[in-house]
């Protein structure tokens, strides 16, 4: 165990990355129709009732003004045999949507084929966190499936390894 007070940015990213958690798409779209979409895995629950959901998002994201502006956001969360999804929304660029099977949700915000879950969702409130906006929205309309979540910790993609209550395996 170490402990240190004086962390740089590398340092704090890493014990960050020690809390595992899924990977989501968030869509949304812009006022001119163009859809729009990146990689988060900072998504959590907020609240049952009503049903609030979060996200945050840097502010020097190249998306982000539409996301600021945009009514509403689809939390798309990936499922294990995505990871080509997850890193092609990772990456700046005009055509995040080739060939990537998508249809459109309330709104017309686009929602990906082949997920582990979907939340589509209504913008309710969007605050500052440092040089992040964070992004909360009610949830509208819910789609699940059996497919098992993507994981990411460490900086790696992982896949779900289920345990029993007693902690074996
Ligand atoms: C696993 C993973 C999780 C990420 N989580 C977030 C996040 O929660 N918020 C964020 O702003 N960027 C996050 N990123 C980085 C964005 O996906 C990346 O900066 C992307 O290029 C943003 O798209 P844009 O430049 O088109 O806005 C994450 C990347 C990866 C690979």
């Amino acid at each position: 165990m170490t402990t240190t007070k004086d962390f740089d940015g590398r340092e704090l990213r890493n014990v960050l990355g020690r809390f595992y958690t899924g990977v989501t798409v968030v869509t949304s779209v812009a006022r001119d129709g163009t859809a729009c979409g990146v990689t988060a895995n900072s998504f959590t629950s907020v609240s049952l009732e009503p049903p609030l959901v979060l996200w945050n998002q840097a502010l020097t994201s190249q998306s982000h003004p539409v996301y600021c502006e945009a009514d509403r956001f689809v939390i798309n969360i990936l499922a294990e045999d995505q990871v080509d999804v997850s890193q092609r929304f990772a990456r700046p660029g005009e055509d995040k949507f080739n060939s990537i099977a998508t249809s459109r949700g309330l709104g017309g915000v686009p929602v990906i084929d082949g997920c582990c879950a979907v939340l589509e969702c209504r913008k309710v409130a969007t605050h500052e966190g440092g040089d992040h906006a964070i992004f909360i929205g009610q949830v509208e309309h819910i789609i699940s499936s059996d497919r098992s979540p993507l994981l990411f910790g460490d900086g790696k993609y992982m896949k779900a390894l289920p345990l029993e209550p007693n902690g074996q395996r």
